[in-house]
């Protein structure tokens, strides 16, 4: 497992995995996959997420045909596991309350959270995939998950088949940032 010195070398290493191999994934390794979810900063510390591992293997199988609508990520077929990461109610202080919904904060705080488990599940050797397009009532269903809940990520998770790291394909730098 590559041990990393800098943050930013994190960053580049975590790349989305859509080749798993046949490996399973450590329940503890996902413990603290969400563990370093739950560290992540929220407004208030209002923490507006929970977490649904999906680690039994038929369940991990069914959650797969969830995220492959219109035949989209076939690659699901060999996730090991899958994390969701749901948004939850935000309780603000008093005095930002009078002045914001509740949940003006949730998604960036979400957000937050669900990319502190990708960078984890990096260091623990394991390639992560953030899924958009999937069946959210079928997963709900299948997960006993209120079927009102906003999610904020439906995560793939596995090893991955093919450790090579890809070159970053970004905007520069310069393109998007001002020092002023
Ligand atoms: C909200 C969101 C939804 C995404 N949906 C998918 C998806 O459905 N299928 C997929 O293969 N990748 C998906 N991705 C991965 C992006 O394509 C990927 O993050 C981007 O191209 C940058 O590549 P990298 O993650 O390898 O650095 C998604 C990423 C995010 C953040």
């Amino acid at each position: 497992m590559p041990v990393y010195e800098d943050f930013l070398e994190l960053g580049l290493r975590r790349q989305s995995c859509r080749s798993f191999s046949d490996k399973p994934v450590e329940h503890e390794k996902l413990v603290k996959c969400v563990d370093a979810g739950r560290c992540a900063p929220s407004a208030c510390n209002s923490q507006p997420w929970s977490f649904v591992v999906v680690e039994t293997p038929g369940v991990v199988a069914e959650a797969a045909k969830c995220g492959q609508q219109m035949n989209m990520n076939p690659f699901l077929s060999k996730a090991r596991a899958f994390i969701i990461v749901l948004e939850e109610h935000a309780v603000l202080m008093p005095s930002i309350r009078h002045i914001l919904d509740s949940q003006y904060f949730a998604k960036t705080d979400a957000g937050g959270a669900v990319l502190q488990i990708c960078l984890e599940a990096e260091t623990q050797g394991l390639g992560t995939c953030i899924i958009g397009i999937y069946d959210r009532e079928g997963l709900c269903k299948l997960l006993d998950i209120p079927i009102e809940k906003q999610f904020a990520a439906f995560i793939a998770a596995g090893y991955p088949a093919d450790p090579a790291v890809r070159p970053k394909s970004r905007k520069p730098l310069e393109e998007i940032t001002r020092f002023v």
